[in-house]
């Protein structure tokens, strides 16, 4: 199958380092800020679309990008309240909610759970991270672990889009190590070990 052109919206920590992983993975990305017209533009040219923007912005990015029907679409967002608790719902993820907003397209929750200066090459201190991937269509879902095992992440299906909910605490649980009373720092991450046969 072809290698799939990324787009992403949102080049902040995460959309930029997604670009530099990406492009160095040798896919073809093009990545954009909020501006609705480059949104559009980015979602008519790209296979996979990857959200990189606040949960806030998440519907209004979607209703931008136009016609996405049959697209892969990768919700990396991390779901928090202002005053840093936690903004998600363990009996139905943010990333269900994307997939009701982005009707007919293919819905994939991944990234998440790795901090951004991570993200580029898949490692910390040169050990690969997990790239745990949720989602239903498991052409979509491939096309996104394909992508993580290319810039240097151990990909792991992690069932279907309904597990987002449980990625989306462990997303959570990621910066509480990171930023809470533990102050781990951004250079942790997560492995799943053992699996297979
Ligand atoms: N930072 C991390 O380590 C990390 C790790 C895992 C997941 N995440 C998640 O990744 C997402 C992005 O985080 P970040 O740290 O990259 O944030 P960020 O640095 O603040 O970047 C956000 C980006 O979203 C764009 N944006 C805002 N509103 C938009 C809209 N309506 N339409 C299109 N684009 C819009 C912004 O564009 P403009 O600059 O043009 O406004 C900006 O480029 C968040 O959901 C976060 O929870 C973050």
């Amino acid at each position: 199958m072809a290698t799939p052109k990324i787009s992403i919206i949102g080049n902040g920590n995460v959309g930029s380092a997604l670009e530099k992983g990406a492009k160095s993975a040798g896919y073809e990305v093009r990545s954009t800020g909020a501006d609705p017209k480059d949104v559009r533009a980015a979602g008519a040219w790209g296979d996979v679309i990857i959200l990189a923007v606040p949960a806030s912005a998440r519907q209004d990015a979607i209703q931008n990008l136009g016609e996405i029907r049959g697209k892969t679409v990768v919700d990396v967002t991390n779901l928090m309240n202002p005053d840093w608790s936690y903004g998600g719902d363990i009996k139905r993820s943010g990333a269900e909610q994307v997939q009701e907003w982005a009707a007919g397209a293919r819905v994939v929750k991944a990234f998440n759970t790795v901090f951004a200066p991570n993200m580029a090459t898949g490692k910390v201190k040169g050990e690969a991270l997990s790239l745990l991937a949720a989602g239903d269509d498991a052409a979509a879902k491939k096309q996104v672990l394909d992508l993580g095992k290319a810039m240097g992440f151990d990909p792991v299906d992690a069932g279907p889009l309904s597990n987002a909910r449980y990625l989306e605490a462990l997303g959570f649980l990621n910066i509480q190590l990171g930023f809470g009373p533990t102050q781990y720092g951004t250079d942790i991450g997560f492995k799943v070990v053992g699996r297979g046969k």
